[in-house]
């Protein structure tokens, strides 16, 4: 979603600007801005659509100086035009702010300060805080801002600067992420560590609740009671090779292609062979408070939601612990039942997505103990979690999940043989699991060798308007995902079902238009699945079947096949998400959609 940059050193900040938005791209955006000091005024440009046309404004009516800030703004309030792009100017055109988030009361601020005589230029909310700011001005910037702070509700990361408060940035954080970076001689702001990355690697992460003032050699960090918040800086440990495409057409057939790598990563140090068990340093789980937990609620969003699915049938067949899988949106508003005998699963890539975030914050207000298993290091889950397990499958860039997926049912895989081992689960049965975990890698890149034969299927029907996926068990969350990977990125309709449940509904559709997918490897429930595979072939449908043998039973029901290598039950959705997501991805190419950044989709959703 939005992405905030700011700078403030000895060079231009113009370009740092562009470079910092350029590397936030993928987040998902639909205007872009930057407002500079050029020693005469604090001066904008914005633009409705991608950089290149903020780019070509700037050409177009160049802008230099030394402090600035910058925007891409995913519109929640108004249209994505340019008049609604941050940064938005106060009324004197003193004040510039860029904000993430949702100001809540806005429409009583903005009441009030038009009763003041100001006057409003856009459809948003942010532009009460630049007004606000530039009543509430008396002389310094982060006591107007503090000020302002006190009036609004709701959330937000913002940045702010002033031409009557020079050298500084004011920056502030509530529910919506932000970290200084902190170079040589020279300062940076952003909402997403990938924006600053190529120029340092030292950044200080911002809690809710912080104001942070930020100038060219030093910053500070105060409460709203400008009470002095002492912070860590935190070192960035990936490169910036993890965060270009390296020769691929696009960052997902990376991120695609580097799954036998992030799932040994996930793995790394953490399974024991010999033990047949996992050792996880970050959890904060005694053994006893691992024996005692009576039931675990995994939440989360999307394809997140999908790992979870999996992951609550590898508890509860391998730990016997009752699992239930909540979506987070729906969490935070029921009445769950939770007692501090209940773990708290939270799943998210991010660790950003708002619904997420606050399903974990009600559980753990209810009593529970929570767990985040969640990709992106620092963020705001990781911090307020009770426990974690990092995926460590380094940034996704994506809009579209694939990595993070599967790194995701690892890591519940390894969280499930942990807690499966302190209970009833066999020394036997936990190496047998350990060591299929252990040949994933290998598998992956076995399945990798097969896209070639996935293109030439997407061919076929890149022009089919819906798709069906069917799986059973294990296999049923990974329909889900595969028809969520194809409609994201392709448009094309996508429905994923457990295969059984076809004949209750989605068979009226099936015709010889219809392509369905089957995930059916040989399983506890191959010939179940085999049936329904019969059921589509009766009404003509064209069946795509990823499968892990040649099986007798499939003769002449296989329209195409996908050959994927034989694991645990539990772990096949792993190694059957690598083609459906190759699939996916290859459709949406050759549709000529814009893959890395899908219409109307965010990478971190940081909105309810
Ligand atoms: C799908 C996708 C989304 C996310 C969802 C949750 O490809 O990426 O469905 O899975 O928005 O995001 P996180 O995992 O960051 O909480």
């Amino acid at each position: 979603m939005c992405g905030i940059i700011g700078y403030i050193g000895p060079k231009d900040a113009v370009p740092y600007l562009i470079e910092g938005l350029r590397r936030m791209e993928y987040r998902g955006y639909d205007s872009a801005g930057v407002a500079v000091w050029t020693d005469d005024a604090l001066e904008v440009r914005r633009a409705a659509g991608k950089i290149a046309k903020l780019e070509a404004a700037l050409v177009a009516s160049p802008l230099s100086g030394t402090v600035g800030i910058g925007h891409t703004r995913w519109a929640t309030h108004g249209p994505p035009t340019e008049r609604n792009a941050h940064p938005h100017l106060s009324a004197d055109g003193t004040i510039a702010v860029v904000h993430n988030g949702i100001i809540e009361n806005s429409t009583a601020l903005k009441a009030a300060l038009q009763d003041l005589g100001y006057e409003f230029r856009s459809d948003t909310d942010t532009e009460v805080i630049a007004h606000l700011v530039q009543e509430l001005f008396d002389g310094s910037l982060e006591e107007a801002v503090i000020n302002a702070l006190r009036k609004i509700e709701g959330t937000y990361g913002l940045a702010v600067v002033s031409s009557k408060d020079r050298d500084k940035i004011v920056a502030a954080r509530k529910g919506s992420p932000l970290l200084i970076g902190v170079g040589e001689g020279e300062t940076f702001l952003a909402s997403d560590p990938s924006a600053i990355l190529a120029h340092t690697r030292q950044v200080v992460y911002l809690n809710d609740g912080d104001v942070a003032v930020i100038e060219r050699d030093k910053y500070k960090v105060i409460d709203i009671d400008a009470m002095p918040q002492p912070r860590t800086v935190d070192r960035i440990n990936w490169d910036l090779a993890a965060i270009e495409r390296g020769g691929y057409a696009h960052f997902m057939l990376k991120e695609i292609f580097e799954q036998p790598t992030t799932i040994e990563n996930t793995m790394r140090g953490r399974l024991i062979l010999e033990d047949g068990t996992a050792k996880l340093g970050g959890i904060n789980l005694s053994h006893e408070q691992l024996l005692n937990i009576d039931n675990i609620i995994i939440t989360a969003c999307g394809t997140s939601w999908h790992s979870a699915l999996i992951g609550e049938m590898m508890i509860e067949e391998l730990a016997r612990i009752p699992v239930e899988v909540e979506y987070a949106s729906e969490f935070r508003y029921k009445n769950p039942i939770v007692t501090e005998r209940t773990l708290c699963i939270v799943m998210s890539q991010s660790g950003e997505t708002a619904d997420t975030l606050a399903a974990m914050r009600e559980a753990k207000r209810r009593g529970a103990r929570t767990l985040g298993l969640v990709n992106v290091v620092g963020s705001t889950i990781a911090r307020e979690d009770d426990g974690g397990v990092y995926l460590h499958a380094g940034p996704e860039i994506g809009v579209a999940s694939t990595k993070a997926f599967t790194s995701q049912v690892v890591a519940l895989a390894l969280f499930t043989l942990k807690l499966a081992r302190k209970r009833e689960l066999s020394v036997a049965r936990g190496r047998e699991f350990a060591q299929a975990l252990a040949a994933l890698p290998g598998q992956i890149k076995t399945v990798l060798d097969t896209a070639s034969v996935i293109e030439a299927i997407a061919e076929e029907f890149k022009r089919a308007s819906n798709f069906l996926y069917l799986g059973r068990g294990f296999n049923f969350p990974a329909a889900l995902e595969g028809a969520l990977k194809l409609k994201e990125i392709s448009y094309i309709h996508a429905e994923g079902y457990p295969a059984a449940e076809m004949k209750h509904g989605p068979i009226a559709l099936i015709d010889e238009m219809m392509p369905v997918v089957f995930i059916a490897p040989h399983d506890a429930v191959f010939d179940k699945v085999v049936s329904n595979v019969q059921e589509v072939k009766a009404r003509n449908g064209k069946t795509i079947v990823i499968t892990s043998r040649d099986e007798p039973s499939l003769k002449g029901l296989v329209d195409y096949e996908i050959r994927i290598p034989e694991t645990a039950d539990m772990l096949m959705p792993i190694l059957a998400s690598v083609p459906l997501q190759l699939l996916a991805y290859y459709i949406a190419v050759k549709r000529g959609s814009n893959v890395d950044q899908p219409r109307n989709l965010a990478k971190s959703v940081t909105v309810e």
